[in-house]
């Protein structure tokens, strides 16, 4: 494998989508302002609409006007951003467009190419195709593919050879925008940059995990999408299940490509399945009906999407790892749309002390040690400890649970909020897939879940129903309750 270098010229299939306004020219726009984009790259949006150069440079220049605070916004970065652009209709199925897009691409590029391809994952295999056919893959090229990769084993598997037909596997960049977040860079950085907590990070100490990712929204415009996907597929298939991989996964022997993704492979394979036999014990699914965010009414999931809907939009599971390191220990995922509060955090409890000096109301007031890595909406690590209660009390010495608290904005406050994609684009214009997911990693990742989805489907097993606003089904709650547990609060 030769190294990659930096790339000399970025091409943005569906450069005038969604994701595109919202993410990718924003988080292209910050990377210019702080000159961390090579010198002379040049970047060629491509989609279907028919802009010109003008028009395109004009939606780059709308994006960043609404998304970009005012005060981060500079006329110089603007214009460095603008004169690195060039725009091209194309379209995957139509072959003579993508004859004139490889021609461009040869006559812009001066050294390597990244593609990315944020576009509905049908067009991945013919557009890679077509760019080989038109000598615009091949050495010295690579590409960015967005998720979903696919909505089951079969499909990822479809997507995947067809891109592999263009792109051997080490220039192939699966998007997994968690893993481009400061706060999951952070829990690496946590794990392997103290000595205090490895010690601790086993089955002997924890007791269990939870990962947690609720969000308030629920599924803005997206339904067409979202009714075929469900939570399950949409959001645990892909960030829930890499959040797991790294706080499970064994110490990589450094922090590049190949040693982390051959550590999270392997939890990946040590997840003990979940299907027909267990899959009524150990999942809760839901669905959202009419109720109350913040205060204001929101309808429920199927009066959003205009169809009666059988589609999970909250999913809860305990998981087993099933390795020497976690034997035992449930690990519980849950997501949701529509909960009362956007947050993402994970939650380590630790078991209890293994006897308790304390007699008396001490003896009552003791609860385990945790450690919280919030990861959204603000980035902080809060260690719980039992400490004292100031004073004194006839009954003798009285504990209370206390919080060293670790907060990154208040810590580094001269540090910007930043977008994943920076970091994303940032690594995969450099030629660093250490923060992308391999194909081994999609793929086991559809299987467990695939099994989950068979199960529910066997078991006649239907999302259970939940007031807009509230935590999901009561189920949920019994899901954790039944080993003595209780979602952290
Ligand atoms: C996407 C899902 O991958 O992640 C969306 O398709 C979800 O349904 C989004 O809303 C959440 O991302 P974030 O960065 O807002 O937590």
């Amino acid at each position: 494998v030769t190294p990659a270098t930096h790339a000399s010229l970025l091409t943005i299939f569906g450069a005038t989508g969604d994701l595109a306004q919202r993410m990718l020219l924003p988080s292209l726009y910050s990377l210019q302002a702080e000159r961390l984009l090579p010198e002379g790259m040049r970047i060629l949006g491509t989609a279907r609409s028919e802009l010109d150069r003008e028009g395109f440079a004009q939606l780059v220049a709308d994006s960043i006007q609404q998304r970009i605070p005012a005060h981060e916004r500079s006329e110089e970065a603007l214009r460095g951003l603008l004169e690195r652009l060039d725009y091209l209709p194309a379209s995957a199925d139509d072959d003579a467009s993508m004859a004139a897009l490889a021609a461009r691409v040869q006559a812009l590029r001066a050294g390597d190419v990244l593609y990315h391809m944020s576009t509905a994952p049908k067009f991945y295999g013919p557009a890679c195709q077509a760019l080989a056919a038109h000598g615009a893959a091949g050495p010295g090229t690579r590409v960015m593919l967005e998720k979903p990769i696919g909505k089951d084993l079969a499909s990822a598997i479809a997507i995947n050879d067809a891109v592999a037909r263009a792109f051997d596997e080490e220039r192939v960049y699966r998007v997994d925008h968690y893993l481009g977040k400061e706060g999951v860079q952070n829990l690496i950085a946590l794990r392997f940059g103290n000595a205090l907590f490895e010690p601790l990070w086993n089955a002997r100490h924890v007791e269990q995990v939870q990962i947690t990712v609720a969000e308030t929204v629920g599924v803005e415009g997206r339904g067409d999408y979202y009714d075929d996907a469900g939570a399950l597929r949409d959001m645990l298939q892909n960030h829930l299940l890499q959040l797991l991989c790294l706080v499970a996964m064994e110490p990589p022997a450094r922090f590049d490509p190949t040693a982390v993704r051959n550590e999270k492979i392997k939890v990946l394979r040590s997840l003990r399945a979940i299907d027909a036999s267990n899959v009524a014990t150990e999942s809760v699914a839901g669905q959202y009906t009419a109720g109350a965010i913040d205060g204001a009414a929101v309808p429920g999931y199927v009066e959003e999407l205009g169809r009666p809907s059988r589609t999970e939009t909250f999913v809860a599971l305990r998981a087993h790892v099933d390795n020497w390191r976690w034997s035992g220990v449930p690990f519980y995922l849950r997501t949701g749309k529509r909960l009362p509060a956007r947050s993402t955090e994970i939650y380590l409890q630790f078991r209890k002390v293994p006897y308790s000096i304390f007699g008396g109301a001490a003896a009552a007031d003791m609860r385990p040690n945790g450690l919280l890595i919030k990861l959204q909406p603000e980035e902080r690590i809060e260690l719980d400890l039992m400490s004292k209660t100031p004073g004194l009390d006839r009954h003798g010495l009285r504990l209370s649970q206390v919080a060293l608290d670790l907060d990154f904005h208040q810590e580094f406050s001269s540090a910007r909020r930043r977008i994943a994609y920076e970091r994303l684009y940032l690594d995969a214009i450099e030629g660093n897939g250490t923060l992308f997911v391999r194909r081994d990693e999609t793929e086991a990742a559809w299987q467990w879940v695939d099994a989950i989805a068979a199960g529910w489907r066997d078991a006649g097993m239907l999302p259970r129903p939940y007031p807009a606003g509230t935590w999901g089904p009561g189920a949920a709650i019994s899901l954790v309750d039944r080993l003595g547990h209780g979602w952290r609060e």
